[in-house]
Protein backbone atom coordinates (compact mmCIF):
# COMPACT_ATOMS: atom_id res chain seq x y z
CA UNK A 1 0.00 0.00 0.00
CA UNK A 2 1.52 3.25 -0.97
CA UNK A 3 0.78 6.87 0.51
CA UNK A 4 -0.95 8.10 -3.05
CA UNK A 5 -4.77 8.63 -3.06
CA UNK A 6 -6.04 5.60 -4.96
CA UNK A 7 -7.66 6.55 -8.19
CA UNK A 8 -10.71 4.65 -10.02
CA UNK A 9 -11.56 6.10 -13.61
CA UNK A 10 -15.42 4.69 -15.05
CA UNK A 11 -14.92 6.26 -18.78
CA UNK A 12 -15.90 5.76 -22.61
CA UNK A 13 -12.69 6.93 -24.53
CA UNK A 14 -13.17 9.69 -26.40
CA UNK A 15 -10.90 12.61 -26.63
CA UNK A 16 -11.91 14.11 -23.53
CA UNK A 17 -11.70 11.22 -21.34
CA UNK A 18 -7.58 10.69 -23.09
CA UNK A 19 -6.89 13.87 -21.75
CA UNK A 20 -8.41 13.37 -18.43
CA UNK A 21 -6.74 9.94 -18.52
CA UNK A 22 -3.20 11.71 -19.37
CA UNK A 23 -3.70 14.03 -16.38
CA UNK A 24 -3.96 11.74 -13.97
CA UNK A 25 -1.12 9.54 -15.10
CA UNK A 26 0.94 12.39 -14.96
CA UNK A 27 -0.42 13.28 -11.13
CA UNK A 28 1.94 12.19 -8.11
CA UNK A 29 -0.34 12.08 -5.52
CA UNK A 30 -2.67 9.51 -7.04
CA UNK A 31 -2.17 5.92 -8.22
CA UNK A 32 -5.18 5.13 -11.35
CA UNK A 33 -5.79 1.74 -9.77
CA UNK A 34 -8.09 0.69 -12.81
CA UNK A 35 -9.89 2.41 -15.90
CA UNK A 36 -13.67 0.67 -16.28
CA UNK A 37 -15.16 1.33 -19.44
CA UNK A 38 -18.42 2.07 -20.70
CA UNK A 39 -20.02 2.43 -24.07
CA UNK A 40 -21.34 5.80 -24.52
CA UNK A 41 -18.83 8.36 -26.93
CA UNK A 42 -18.65 5.18 -29.61
CA UNK A 43 -19.20 1.10 -29.22
CA UNK A 44 -17.77 -0.25 -26.62
CA UNK A 45 -15.93 -2.39 -28.49
CA UNK A 46 -13.91 1.17 -29.53
CA UNK A 47 -13.59 2.77 -25.93
CA UNK A 48 -12.24 -0.61 -24.85
CA UNK A 49 -9.79 -0.32 -27.26
CA UNK A 50 -8.90 3.46 -26.50
CA UNK A 51 -8.45 2.98 -23.39
CA UNK A 52 -5.63 0.12 -23.79
CA UNK A 53 -3.57 2.19 -26.27
CA UNK A 54 -4.03 5.11 -24.10
CA UNK A 55 -2.13 3.10 -21.66
CA UNK A 56 0.05 1.61 -23.84
CA UNK A 57 1.68 4.63 -25.48
CA UNK A 58 1.65 6.25 -21.93
CA UNK A 59 3.06 3.19 -21.14
CA UNK A 60 1.09 2.90 -17.24
CA UNK A 61 0.32 -0.69 -15.85
CA UNK A 62 -2.97 -0.15 -15.47
CA UNK A 63 -5.56 -2.52 -16.03
CA UNK A 64 -8.89 -2.09 -18.02
CA UNK A 65 -12.27 -3.62 -17.06
CA UNK A 66 -14.62 -3.19 -20.09
CA UNK A 67 -18.38 -2.59 -18.63
CA UNK A 68 -21.46 -2.29 -20.11
CA UNK A 69 -21.96 -2.54 -23.77
CA UNK A 70 -25.59 -0.82 -23.99
CA UNK A 71 -27.37 1.58 -21.90
CA UNK A 72 -29.54 0.08 -18.91
CA UNK A 73 -32.93 0.45 -20.58
CA UNK A 74 -33.06 2.51 -23.54
CA UNK A 75 -30.98 2.79 -26.60
CA UNK A 76 -29.00 5.87 -27.21
CA UNK A 77 -27.09 7.44 -29.76
CA UNK A 78 -23.41 7.84 -29.55
CA UNK A 79 -21.01 10.94 -30.39
CA UNK A 80 -19.12 9.75 -33.24
CA UNK A 81 -20.13 12.96 -34.77
CA UNK A 82 -17.68 14.60 -32.74
CA UNK A 83 -14.89 11.97 -31.80
CA UNK A 84 -14.73 9.99 -34.79
CA UNK A 85 -15.66 6.94 -35.44
CA UNK A 86 -13.50 4.79 -33.67
CA UNK A 87 -13.78 7.78 -30.57
CA UNK A 88 -10.38 8.69 -31.44
CA UNK A 89 -10.21 10.76 -34.44
CA UNK A 90 -10.10 7.91 -36.90
CA UNK A 91 -6.46 8.28 -37.02
CA UNK A 92 -6.31 4.19 -37.72
CA UNK A 93 -3.58 3.47 -35.07
CA UNK A 94 -2.20 -0.10 -34.40
CA UNK A 95 -4.27 -1.88 -31.72
CA UNK A 96 -2.54 -1.76 -28.35
CA UNK A 97 -1.10 -5.32 -27.71
CA UNK A 98 -2.94 -5.81 -24.75
CA UNK A 99 -6.07 -7.32 -23.92
CA UNK A 100 -9.15 -6.03 -21.37
CA UNK A 101 -9.26 -8.18 -18.35
CA UNK A 102 -12.03 -10.93 -17.71
CA UNK A 103 -13.41 -8.77 -14.96
CA UNK A 104 -16.21 -7.36 -15.84
CA UNK A 105 -15.91 -3.35 -14.92
CA UNK A 106 -18.96 -3.39 -12.48
CA UNK A 107 -17.09 -6.25 -10.72
CA UNK A 108 -14.34 -4.52 -11.08
CA UNK A 109 -15.72 -1.29 -9.37
CA UNK A 110 -16.78 -3.35 -6.41
CA UNK A 111 -13.59 -5.70 -5.77
CA UNK A 112 -11.79 -2.37 -5.65
CA UNK A 113 -13.95 -0.43 -3.70
CA UNK A 114 -12.94 -2.94 -1.31
CA UNK A 115 -9.54 -3.05 -1.89
CA UNK A 116 -8.93 0.35 -1.12
CA UNK A 117 -11.99 1.30 1.26
CA UNK A 118 -12.73 4.69 2.54
CA UNK A 119 -9.83 5.73 0.26
CA UNK A 120 -11.08 5.38 -2.96
CA UNK A 121 -11.38 8.18 -5.41
CA UNK A 122 -13.76 7.47 -8.09
CA UNK A 123 -14.25 9.56 -10.90
CA UNK A 124 -16.62 8.45 -13.67
CA UNK A 125 -16.50 10.60 -17.03
CA UNK A 126 -18.65 8.75 -19.41
CA UNK A 127 -22.61 7.10 -18.90
CA UNK A 128 -23.29 6.28 -15.75
CA UNK A 129 -24.24 2.50 -16.63
CA UNK A 130 -20.85 0.72 -15.33
CA UNK A 131 -21.43 2.34 -11.57
CA UNK A 132 -25.28 1.90 -11.65
CA UNK A 133 -24.85 -2.14 -12.34
CA UNK A 134 -22.15 -1.89 -9.63
CA UNK A 135 -24.50 -0.11 -7.07
CA UNK A 136 -27.36 -2.64 -8.15
CA UNK A 137 -25.25 -5.22 -7.32
CA UNK A 138 -23.79 -3.78 -4.04
CA UNK A 139 -25.80 -0.95 -3.14
CA UNK A 140 -23.36 -0.49 -0.24
CA UNK A 141 -20.58 0.97 -2.73
CA UNK A 142 -20.99 4.34 -1.98
CA UNK A 143 -20.08 3.94 2.31
CA UNK A 144 -16.09 2.69 0.76
CA UNK A 145 -15.71 5.61 -1.62
CA UNK A 146 -13.66 8.62 -0.04
CA UNK A 147 -15.07 10.86 -3.20
CA UNK A 148 -17.02 10.71 -5.73
CA UNK A 149 -16.60 13.00 -8.80
CA UNK A 150 -18.87 12.87 -11.77
CA UNK A 151 -18.82 14.45 -15.55
CA UNK A 152 -21.87 15.19 -16.27
CA UNK A 153 -25.56 17.30 -16.63
CA UNK A 154 -26.01 20.52 -17.45
CA UNK A 155 -27.38 22.35 -14.52
CA UNK A 156 -29.45 25.29 -16.10
CA UNK A 157 -30.60 22.87 -18.82
CA UNK A 158 -28.31 24.64 -21.47
CA UNK A 159 -27.32 20.78 -22.78
CA UNK A 160 -25.17 20.21 -25.54
CA UNK A 161 -27.16 16.71 -26.91
CA UNK A 162 -30.57 17.90 -26.08
CA UNK A 163 -31.64 21.70 -25.37
CA UNK A 164 -31.73 20.19 -21.80
CA UNK A 165 -29.41 17.76 -20.90
CA UNK A 166 -25.44 16.89 -21.50
CA UNK A 167 -24.39 13.58 -23.19
CA UNK A 168 -23.42 11.97 -20.21
CA UNK A 169 -26.58 11.59 -18.55
CA UNK A 170 -28.79 11.82 -21.87
CA UNK A 171 -27.07 8.58 -23.01
CA UNK A 172 -28.57 6.42 -19.56
CA UNK A 173 -30.39 8.79 -17.78
CA UNK A 174 -31.51 5.73 -15.25
CA UNK A 175 -28.46 5.03 -14.17
CA UNK A 176 -27.85 8.42 -14.07
CA UNK A 177 -30.97 8.67 -11.64
CA UNK A 178 -29.66 5.10 -9.60
CA UNK A 179 -25.95 6.90 -9.42
CA UNK A 180 -26.84 10.03 -8.14
CA UNK A 181 -29.58 8.96 -5.80
CA UNK A 182 -27.59 6.37 -4.05
CA UNK A 183 -24.45 8.16 -3.50
CA UNK A 184 -25.17 11.04 -0.29
CA UNK A 185 -22.32 13.35 -2.17
CA UNK A 186 -21.26 13.71 -5.18
CA UNK A 187 -18.49 16.68 -6.97
CA UNK A 188 -20.03 17.58 -10.50
CA UNK A 189 -18.36 19.23 -12.91
CA UNK A 190 -21.10 19.76 -15.65
CA UNK A 191 -21.69 21.17 -19.11
CA UNK A 192 -22.04 24.46 -18.21
CA UNK A 193 -18.72 24.73 -16.22
CA UNK A 194 -17.20 22.82 -19.04
CA UNK A 195 -17.97 25.81 -21.20
CA UNK A 196 -16.92 28.54 -18.76
CA UNK A 197 -13.23 26.72 -19.04
CA UNK A 198 -12.30 26.71 -22.76
CA UNK A 199 -8.68 26.50 -23.92
CA UNK A 200 -7.47 28.92 -26.27
CA UNK A 201 -6.77 26.66 -29.57
CA UNK A 202 -3.15 28.34 -30.08
CA UNK A 203 -2.14 27.52 -26.28
CA UNK A 204 -3.39 24.23 -27.01
CA UNK A 205 -1.20 23.92 -30.38
CA UNK A 206 1.67 24.69 -28.14
CA UNK A 207 1.31 22.58 -25.52
CA UNK A 208 1.03 19.38 -28.47
CA UNK A 209 4.15 20.17 -29.84
CA UNK A 210 6.16 19.27 -27.07
CA UNK A 211 8.50 16.48 -27.82
CA UNK A 212 6.85 13.65 -26.03
CA UNK A 213 4.98 10.50 -27.53
CA UNK A 214 1.77 11.57 -25.05
CA UNK A 215 1.69 15.01 -27.01
CA UNK A 216 2.12 13.53 -30.55
CA UNK A 217 -0.78 10.80 -30.00
CA UNK A 218 -3.11 12.96 -28.45
CA UNK A 219 -2.33 15.85 -31.18
CA UNK A 220 -3.27 12.65 -33.75
CA UNK A 221 -6.45 11.75 -32.16
CA UNK A 222 -7.29 14.98 -31.19
CA UNK A 223 -7.24 16.92 -34.87
CA UNK A 224 -10.55 16.13 -35.91
CA UNK A 225 -12.38 17.14 -33.06
CA UNK A 226 -10.34 19.69 -32.48
CA UNK A 227 -11.35 21.49 -35.96
CA UNK A 228 -14.89 20.00 -35.34
CA UNK A 229 -15.01 22.68 -32.22
CA UNK A 230 -13.16 25.30 -34.11
CA UNK A 231 -15.51 25.44 -37.00
CA UNK A 232 -18.39 25.79 -34.01
CA UNK A 233 -17.14 27.25 -31.21
CA UNK A 234 -15.12 29.65 -31.77
CA UNK A 235 -11.64 30.05 -30.52
CA UNK A 236 -11.61 28.11 -27.57
CA UNK A 237 -11.66 24.25 -26.88
CA UNK A 238 -13.68 22.51 -24.65
CA UNK A 239 -12.80 19.55 -22.02
CA UNK A 240 -15.17 18.29 -20.49
CA UNK A 241 -13.80 15.43 -18.84
CA UNK A 242 -10.63 17.28 -18.66
CA UNK A 243 -12.22 20.01 -16.00
CA UNK A 244 -13.62 17.50 -13.84
CA UNK A 245 -9.98 15.40 -13.79
CA UNK A 246 -8.48 19.18 -12.80
CA UNK A 247 -11.62 19.08 -10.15
CA UNK A 248 -10.69 15.42 -8.93
CA UNK A 249 -6.84 15.53 -8.52
CA UNK A 250 -6.70 19.35 -7.57
CA UNK A 251 -10.23 19.78 -5.65
CA UNK A 252 -8.33 22.88 -4.02
CA UNK A 253 -8.40 24.55 -7.53
CA UNK A 254 -12.38 24.76 -7.09
CA UNK A 255 -12.74 28.65 -6.17
CA UNK A 256 -16.56 28.69 -6.24
CA UNK A 257 -19.20 25.90 -5.82
CA UNK A 258 -22.69 25.20 -4.88
CA UNK A 259 -23.82 22.63 -2.76
CA UNK A 260 -28.11 21.48 -4.39
CA UNK A 261 -30.15 18.76 -4.38
CA UNK A 262 -29.87 17.30 -7.71
CA UNK A 263 -32.66 14.69 -9.85
CA UNK A 264 -32.51 13.45 -12.67
CA UNK A 265 -35.18 13.31 -15.50
CA UNK A 266 -36.00 10.21 -16.69
CA UNK A 267 -39.09 10.74 -18.61
CA UNK A 268 -40.68 13.63 -21.05
CA UNK A 269 -40.63 14.66 -24.25
CA UNK A 270 -38.02 17.50 -24.45
CA UNK A 271 -36.25 17.02 -20.95
CA UNK A 272 -35.55 13.58 -20.63
CA UNK A 273 -31.65 13.06 -19.39
CA UNK A 274 -32.00 17.34 -17.55
CA UNK A 275 -30.29 17.22 -14.82
CA UNK A 276 -32.69 19.13 -12.37
CA UNK A 277 -31.04 21.12 -9.44
CA UNK A 278 -33.60 22.56 -7.03
CA UNK A 279 -31.71 25.74 -6.53
CA UNK A 280 -34.33 27.59 -4.39
CA UNK A 281 -34.26 24.21 -1.83
CA UNK A 282 -37.90 23.31 -2.23
CA UNK A 283 -38.25 20.31 -2.38
CA UNK A 284 -36.88 19.23 0.90
CA UNK A 285 -34.29 16.87 -0.30
CA UNK A 286 -30.86 16.90 1.04
CA UNK A 287 -27.95 18.44 -1.37
CA UNK A 288 -26.39 15.49 -3.00
CA UNK A 289 -24.05 17.41 -5.40
CA UNK A 290 -21.29 20.37 -4.93
CA UNK A 291 -21.64 21.94 -8.38
CA UNK A 292 -18.37 23.44 -9.98
CA UNK A 293 -18.93 26.99 -11.05
CA UNK A 294 -15.47 28.34 -11.21
CA UNK A 295 -11.90 26.52 -11.17
CA UNK A 296 -8.10 27.99 -11.40
CA UNK A 297 -7.86 28.17 -15.44
CA UNK A 298 -4.21 28.58 -14.66
CA UNK A 299 -3.90 25.66 -12.65
CA UNK A 300 -6.30 23.79 -14.80
CA UNK A 301 -4.33 24.64 -17.84
CA UNK A 302 -0.87 23.67 -16.19
CA UNK A 303 -2.27 20.45 -15.58
CA UNK A 304 -2.92 19.43 -19.03
CA UNK A 305 0.15 21.04 -20.46
CA UNK A 306 2.55 19.08 -17.81
CA UNK A 307 0.28 15.88 -18.66
CA UNK A 308 0.79 16.48 -22.21
CA UNK A 309 4.78 16.91 -21.65
CA UNK A 310 5.26 14.26 -19.71
CA UNK A 311 7.00 11.02 -20.90
C1 LIG B 1 -19.17 14.48 -22.08
O1 LIG B 1 -19.72 13.74 -23.16
C2 LIG B 1 -18.71 13.08 -23.87
O2 LIG B 1 -18.87 13.24 -25.23
C3 LIG B 1 -17.40 13.63 -23.37
O3 LIG B 1 -16.41 12.61 -23.37
C4 LIG B 1 -17.71 14.10 -21.97
O4 LIG B 1 -17.56 13.07 -21.03
C5 LIG B 1 -19.42 15.95 -22.31
O5 LIG B 1 -20.79 16.19 -22.41
CA1 LIG C 1 -16.38 11.02 -21.52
Amino acid sequence: MTDRIPLLIDTDPGVDDALALLMAFNDQRHEVVGLTVAAGNVGLQHTVANALKLCEVAQVDVRVYAGCATPLLHPARDAAYVHGRDGFGDTGYAPASRQPESEHAALAILRLSHEHAGRLLLVALGPLTNLALALKLDPSLPSRVARCVVMGGAVSAHGNITPAAEFNIAFDPEAAHIVFAAFPHIDLCDWEATLDHGLLHGDVDRWLAADSPRARFYGSISRQTRAWAGERRGHRWHSADGLAMAFALVPDGALESAERPLAVETEGRHARGATVIDWRREGGQPDNVRILQRYDQARFEALIEAALAAR
